[in-house]
């Protein structure tokens, strides 16, 4: 069976890696050996072995009836989902790693894969190279799904983890990780949730079974988070982890994308550097968690070639996957519940007053105090914080 790889960045070129050094055991797997045919970049690559299957029109591979199977890893919803659609329309399987293509187009390429009897899968979308979203449509398709909470981004948890170890400030760790590559010179997608974001809704859209908007998840990031922070999660005995997290309410979710304090009980506590992990609940399954690496160019290329794997071996079938483009309506964040860590230059008897008998936290920061409230709705805290002088606001977990 013949391959193209559309995009020969650092998941494209992985791809490459993956199936030219474990060829004989893929096609042992398989059936029968893939190779790849045409690789689409605006780039030449002279002197290198893929030197000739570079091609820079699209066209030529959807023409093409030897091409089965697609791999798409450009990143972006546009040129990429004008190629894939093409893709599947001429009748060619299709995998991405695009998480911003699936988050926003998933319903839609669907569709369009079973309208024309292939596939469009995406595992690499989501976690890199840790199996999560075949075990949540497969697996686990026995379980109602209650909870899935992940540490789905590999350069925020990196920041994370240095802070802590090294009690810096976040503009001096993140430079850190700029110049080990595992942040990108503009980090913005990362640092301010909008990576991870994109990865809950796709996880959530699997679950209900329908399109998540990713605009409708609350979303913070971890830039606002300081040395002095890390400093009171110490003093508490809490980790601070971005969490991208989905909790089943009634007859739908309630998700948001935030940093989390987290007691060393918590399964993804002691989740550091680049590794991510998804906890899932389900109702039968009760806890269960899928942990590894969630970013670079092979362990992700590693979930790419599955993909291509699981198609090759229905070349002829297309494998039913719900996810229907009629959009779910999310629940209302503010009616969840949860406890507050608060930092605030407000007396104690202030605090006292909004919320109560409280435990303090003294001595970390001058002229501050912090304290963990009850649990309480989200709505609630926003009212009793109202009449205080709140420097800092995390969510308890
Ligand atoms: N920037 C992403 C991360 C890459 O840091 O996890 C994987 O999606």
């Amino acid at each position: 069976m013949k391959v193209a790889i559309m995009g020969f960045g650092t998941i494209g070129s992985g791809v490459y890696k993956v199936l030219t050094t474990n060829e004989d055991v893929i096609a042992k797997r398989v059936g029968e050996k893939l190779e790849v045919k045409y690789v689409l970049d605006r780039r030449e690559f002279p002197g290198e072995p893929w030197e000739k299957l570079v091609v820079g029109d699209y066209n030529i591979i959807a023409n093409d009836p030897d091409v089965d199977i697609v791999v798409e890893t450009m990143g972006g919803v546009e040129p990429a989902y004008t190629f894939v659609k093409a893709m599947l329309e001429a009748g060619k399987h299709v995998t991405t790693s695009n998480k911003a293509l699936v988050a926003d187009k998933g319903a839609d390429l669907i569709k369009t894969a079973r309208d024309n009897n292939v596939n469009f899968l995406f595992e690499a979308s989501v976690g890199g190279g840790i199996p999560i979203i075949r075990p949540i449509l497969e697996c686990l398709t026995g379980d109602v799904i209650e909870e899935i909470s992940g540490i789905v981004n590999g350069t925020t948890n990196f920041i994370l983890t240095k802070m802590t170890e090294e009690g810096s400030e976040f503009d001096v760790v993140l430079k850190e990780a700029q110049n080990l590559g595992y942040a990108e010179k503009d980090p913005t997608a990362d640092i301010e949730g909008h990576d991870a974001q994109r990865k809950i809704a796709i996880l959530t859209s699997l679950v209900c079974g329908q399109q998540v908007e990713y605009t409708d998840i609350p979303t913070e990031g971890i830039s606002h988070i300081t040395a002095n922070d890390i400093k009171y999660a110490k003093k508490i005995n809490r980790n601070i982890k971005l969490l991208a997290t989905s909790t089943a309410v009634g007859d739908t979710y309630v998700a948001r994308v935030a940093p989390y304090l987290l007691a060393p009980e918590h399964p993804l506590f002691a989740v550091n550097d680049v590794f991510n992990a998804i906890f899932v609940h389900g109702n039968m399954l009760g806890d269960g968690m899928f942990y590894g690496s969630g970013a670079g160019s092979l362990p992700t290329a590693s979930a790419v070639v599955g993909d291509i794997v699981e198609m090759a071996k229905h070349k002829n079938m297309n494998i039913p996957l719900e996810w229907k483009s009629e959009k779910k309506e999310l629940a209302d964040s503010s009616v969840v519940e949860s406890a507050f860590f608060v930092r605030t230059k407000s007396d104690k008897d202030a605090v006292k007053s909004a919320f109560g008998n409280v435990e303090f936290v003294e001595g970390v920061v001058d002229g501050e105090v912090g304290f963990t409230t009850d649990v309480m709705t989200e709505a609630e805290y926003e009212s009793k914080a109202s009449t205080l002088d709140v420097v800092k606001m995390i969510r308890v977990r």
